[in-house]
């Protein structure tokens, strides 16, 4: 994956564990625009890199900002990001959309908690200047901790739904009172933690179609042991490639010189995606939709494995 410099312009505080950190180009030419929802790879200070949604105006093109919560357990990634000064140099490749606005939708329900408001916040921010129908369900433990809430209280308080100190127990009451009445052709998007989404997918799925509910999942599935995995073969190019029970599909490639795409190597940021033209894949990933993981016609080859003996692969 091709990565490009880029400069530190402004640091922000959004909430004592929450920064958003404006980035431009060092020549000064635009970096955008991208497409709402859409995230980037960051490659912080301590060569860690970690996918992070852009919450900035998506039409805007001269920066991006992009929001870093500091994780209590940081191994270096968000905590190294807070420790960022302006001028500082950070690598990141070009946004990548896992998350979308439908376009056949007639209304857009957006449901986020913590810091997943990042990616939301991209969508509504495009939706609320196009014009677009939609409404935002905030969920955060206190006002203090809900970044950006006091910038949509100020540009869009009508579509602005908070939920603020809502135990986990009660979240599931509150997303059904809330995903009650919902007007035809409506889609749901939510980011959060994956217990949360699992609630909004389960109340949401009550009302509209899979298809029209939309995850952002930035949290690896835990991944069966090794010692499960089963052999099986990878055709490629017209090359055949053995895959042992404890190598992933794409460790092999890149180690026989097929020039295959990686970045997070756990199954959630969608770089490595390939197509599937024979065989049945074991999606292990947390990236592709439902909708695609049914298709059986791509796979993240980072963490997926097949349920047969052999896949036909071509590159995406
Ligand atoms: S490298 Fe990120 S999904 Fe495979």
């Amino acid at each position: 994956m091709t990565l490009i410099d880029v400069i530190v312009s402004d640091i922000t505080p959004e909430t004592p564990t929450v920064k958003s950190i404006t980035l431009v180009k060092a020549d000064g030419s635009p970096l955008g625009p991208y497409l709402p929802g859409a995230h980037i790879d960051v490659e912080g200070p301590t060569a860690i890199t970690r996918q992070y949604s852009l919450c900035s105006t998506p039409d805007a093109p001269d920066s991006f900002v992009f929001a870093v919560k500091k994780e209590a357990n940081s191994r270096g990634g968000s905590a190294a990001l807070h420790e960022l000064s302006v001028g500082d140099t950070l690598r990141i490749s070009t946004p990548r959309n896992l998350i979308a606005i439908a376009e056949e939708a007639q209304h857009h329900v957006l449901v986020a908690a913590g810091i997943g408001i990042t990616p939301m916040l991209s969508m509504a921010r495009y939706m609320d200047v196009h014009g677009i129908s939609f409404e935002l369900h905030y969920f955060a433990r206190t006002e203090s901790e809900a970044a950006f809430l006091p910038l949509l209280k100020d540009r869009c308080p009508d579509k602005l739904h908070q939920h603020l100190g809502v135990t986990r127990e009660a979240q599931e009451h509150v997303l059904k009172d809330e995903l009650a009445e919902l007007p035809p052709h409506t889609h749901i998007y939510t980011c959060g933690p994956a217990g949360f989404m699992d609630k909004v997918f389960a109340v949401a799925r009550e009302h509209v179609s899979p298809d029209a509910i939309h995850l952002e999942n930035f949290h690896a599935s835990e991944q069966p042991d090794a010692s499960a995995n089963a052999a099986f073969e990878v055709e490629l190019d017209g090359e055949t490639y053995r895959i042992p029970a404890d190598k992933s599909i794409v460790e092999v490639l890149q180690d026989n010189g097929c020039d295959v795409d990686t970045s997070c190597q756990e199954g959630i940021c969608g770089t490595c995606i390939m197509q599937v033209l024979e065989g049945s894949p074991e999606h292990r990933d947390n990236v592709l939709t439902r909708a695609e993981k049914e298709s059986g016609e791509v796979m993240a080859v980072c963490v997926s494995r097949t349920r047969g003996q052999r896949l036909v692969l071509d590159y995406y």
